[in-house]
């Protein structure tokens, strides 16, 4: 029974020593000494014994047993100064490993499509006007050649702020036309501007309409406007094509409709070749045309109304669908998820 015990103890000690974490010496600890273990086998193996031989035997198996918990409790205590020792020197660290992942945000796209139109634009002599979102009912219409009773009013279903219906949330930056035309007026007139007078103007309108995947009670256009002497459609459409070679990146065929809108004479619809296929596809809804920016020459009633001398000046304005350029340019089929502040959309760009 005494060599039993030696021999029992030596492999398991030897599995102690070796153990490098603390599931493994559990694991030991189970199969020796808890219930079932290799202790409780000897000690239930006893009572079979010799009479004269229980005693010593007895004595060993507790032997047993103590040596095992002295060996478990010394290699946690080895196991506890490695850990220690580690974090102290520094071993086991792996510099080259990845890091936690910190998320940037970007911008967002119409963000990043205005900045850029505002960069080409400023680089051909624009400059870039803003104008409030909350407008009279005169910059919005009246200035814009659009009277009270005139049929044209039923084209923008207007948000209107008060009972009077002087104040309006802007329907269209076109609103902006009116303020700085009125500006350009006074500069001339103090004799510290002399035209071509340049501008665009970026910027969220609002119209009162049902939503749905392609239209929103609120999106953005960009306005552009030019006054000069002897400013002609021909101006108009050598600007349009630099805006769209600028936004597509090459030569975009166009064609110009007749359009109507009350502040310019004559009006067009500008229609952009398809820049997606070549036989039509659903984004041109198989024509192979886009319809994409409305414009037209400056009506004089409008430049007058604005106290500028219709006689000496001419200029064009064109209305850019912000919204809808952006949407054609990152292929978005839903106009709602632009300002919907959803991050699954907006974590794309
Ligand atoms: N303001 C017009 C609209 O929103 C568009 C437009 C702008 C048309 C400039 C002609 C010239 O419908």
């Amino acid at each position: 029974m005494t060599e039993t015990l030696e021999s029992l103890f030596e492999p398991i000690r030897a599995r102690i020593a070796a153990a490098t974490d603390e599931d493994e010496l559990r694991k030991i600890e189970r199969e020796t000494l808890d219930k079932g273990g290799t202790v409780a086998a000897l000690l239930a193996a006893i009572p079979s014994l010799p009479g004269p031989k229980r005693p010593l035997a007895g004595k060993r198996a507790n032997e047993l047993k103590n040596a095992i918990g002295a060996a478990l409790a010394e290699a946690r205590e080895r196991l506890a100064r490695l850990a220690m020792e580690r974090e102290r020197t520094g071993a086991g660290f792996d510099p080259t490993l990845p890091g936690a992942r910190i998320s940037r945000g970007g911008l967002h796209p119409l963000v990043a499509v205005t900045r850029e139109l505002e960069d080409l634009f400023t680089s051909m002599g624009y400059v870039v006007l803003d104008g409030p979102e909350i407008e009279t009912d005169y910059h919005n219409f009246e200035a814009l050649n659009i009277p009270r009773d005139h049929p044209a009013r039923d084209m923008q279903d207007t948000f209107r702020l008060d009972l009077e219906g002087k104040l309006v949330l802007r329907t269209h930056t076109s609103a902006v036309q009116a303020r700085g035309l009125k500006r350009l007026a006074d500069e001339i007139r103090a004799g510290r501007f002399a035209p071509p007078f340049r501008a665009i103007v970026p910027g969220k309108v609002f119209r009162q309409e049902t939503t749905d995947a392609s239209h929103e009670h609120t999106f953005h256009q960009m306005e552009g406007l030019v006054v000069g002497k002897d400013v002609s459609v021909g101006h108009l459409i050598g600007a349009m094509k630099t805006l769209l070679r600028g936004v597509f990146g090459r030569e975009i065929e166009i064609r110009l409709r007749p359009g109507y809108f009350p502040f310019v004479e004559p009006g067009f619809e500008l229609d952009a070749r398809c820049p997606f296929c070549k036989e039509g596809c659903s984004v041109c809804k198989r024509s192979t045309w886009i319809e994409l920016l409305p414009c037209g020459l400056v009506h004089p009633n409008v430049l007058q109304e604005c106290g500028i001398d219709p006689e000496h000046w001419s200029g064009f304005a064109f209305g850019l669908g912000l919204s809808r350029l952006v949407m054609l340019r990152y292929g978005i089929d839903d106009v709602r998820l632009l300002l919907s502040g959803d991050l699954r959309f907006l974590e794309q760009f």
